[in-house]
């Protein structure tokens, strides 16, 4: 049967074609003569910043393999990423500059920084660059033409590499903007990044006829944001899907559960029915908590304990799961062969109501312990592996939030399509 390997389905076309067809016929770094060369190098620090300092560095650690690479090949570096959504406007909050010295930290060598990512100045920096140099360019947001994949931004971008690019941003590889998908329209080479190449392989191999049990775990606040991710597990047959988080409450509430002030998306009601039918039709294990904590909308401060869901009433709101909802979670993953997790359980920025994603946290790295391959992704999922010390254990940490899910969704990567293919 014939099928392009460009399909705007993925899932599509990955059932017709061997399995990870799609990206093993992209170059990767591995493929450039890099010697001697500047090379254009998109990676995704979007990470979160502190007092002036980067909080979080799993993505930068990321990128360190393609980094180091290029610089053993005696490449001349120039690193471009963005940071937040700055909307196209020059802020200081979103300035690259901390994590040029974080990276320089983590690197173990100096890194260069320029104020811009276009321009004369830069187009200078770049030139000053000896092999083996790194410098990290400025936050590519602060130019509107970088989000509306403006050709001339693009090429601009293109002039300060010898015709080489390669894309090391996973977690930026779901948008098609200036720096991830135009660029390679004006580069001779577009290869995909070490740490892309390893995204790509784990999250197909745990898809592609995974080891089952297969279990997702899905949290965060809206059902909305996972509505393909979620069917298209169902699709998959993903023999049990957890879901917490406040977007539980959707759920509860279409069964006519009372909810309290807990946060529900009225209009996606039908929409949670419809999940729950289609998961009941294909032998679908679907989860929900049991039991939560709960706050009084009064007095938020004092009023915190933990209720069955059913207790729930009108004056109260749902931030975390409970104790037996974390237990309950934790023994559907007991002989799992391949277990996916994105998003939190509850509030997990507060404190306290981090307790059900910590325990989930730790649940999914005694799963690991035991056999099971554990790919998680998402902000709130990577930081409560890391607080609870866990991250170790897990088989594979993902640094993509959304790009993840399109992936688990089946959408195609507007990032990895753009590459050359070999
Ligand atoms: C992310 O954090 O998911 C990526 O860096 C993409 O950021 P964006 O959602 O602002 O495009």
């Amino acid at each position: 049967m014939l099928c392009l390997p460009l399909s705007r389905n993925y899932f599509t076309a990955y059932c017709l074609l061997p399995s990870a067809y799609y990206f093993m016929n992209k170059l990767t770094i591995k493929d450039l003569d890099l010697a001697g060369k500047r090379v254009f190098i998109r990676v995704d620090f979007n990470v979160p910043l502190k007092d002036g300092k980067v909080e979080e560095d799993t993505r930068i650690r990321g990128a360190l393999p393609t980094i180091n690479y290029a610089t053993q090949q005696g490449a001349r570096v120039i690193l471009a990423s963005h940071l937040g959504r700055p909307k196209g406007e020059r802020n200081d909050e979103f300035s690259l500059h901390p994590v040029a010295a974080h990276l320089s930290e983590v690197l173990g060598k100096p890194v260069e920084f320029a104020e811009d990512c276009v321009g004369d100045a830069v187009k200078a920096k770049v030139d000053a660059l000896k092999d083996g140099d790194v410098l990290l360019l400025e936050n590519l947001r602060f130019h509107k033409e970088e989000e509306a994949n403006d050709d001339g931004f693009a090429k601009q971008l293109a002039e300060l590499c010898d015709g080489l690019y390669v894309n090391d941003a996973f977690g930026a590889a779901h948008r098609a903007h200036a720096s991830t998908a135009g660029i390679t329209k004006h580069v001779a080479r577009a290869a995909a990044g070490l740490l892309m190449e390893r995204e790509l392989n784990y999250l197909t191999k745990a898809t592609t006829n995974p080891k089952r049990p297969f279990v997702a775990i899905l949290g965060g606040a809206k059902v909305s944001d996972k509505i393909d991710v979620i069917n298209a597990l169902i699709d998959r047959k993903v023999d049990k899907l957890l879901i917490g988080g406040a977007m539980a409450y959707t759920f509860f509430k279409a069964e006519g559960f009372t909810v309290g002030k807990s946060l529900v998306e009225n209009d996606k009601l039908d929409l949670a029915r419809e999940i729950k039918r289609r998961a009941e039709e294909k032998g679908v294990e679907l989860l929900l908590p049991t039991d939560h904590q709960v706050v009084d909308s009064y007095d938020p401060l004092n009023s915190r304990k933990t209720i069955p869901i059913e207790f729930t009433n009108a004056g109260l709101v749902g931030l975390d799961i409970g104790a037996e909802t974390a237990k309950l979670f934790a023994d559907a993953l007991q002989g799992a062969q391949t277990i996916i997790w994105n998003g939190p359980m509850g509030v997990f920025e507060e404190k306290g109501f981090d307790e059900g994603t910590i325990a989930i946290a730790k649940a999914v790295a005694d799963a690991a312990d035991a056999g099971a391959t554990v790919i998680v992704g998402g902000g709130d999922s990577v930081s409560a592996l890391t607080q609870a010390g866990v991250a170790e254990r897990i088989t594979h940490v993902s640094t993509g939030g959304g790009a993840t899910l399109e992936f688990l969704a089946g959408e195609e990567l507007p990032g990895v399509t753009a590459l050359s293919d070999k």
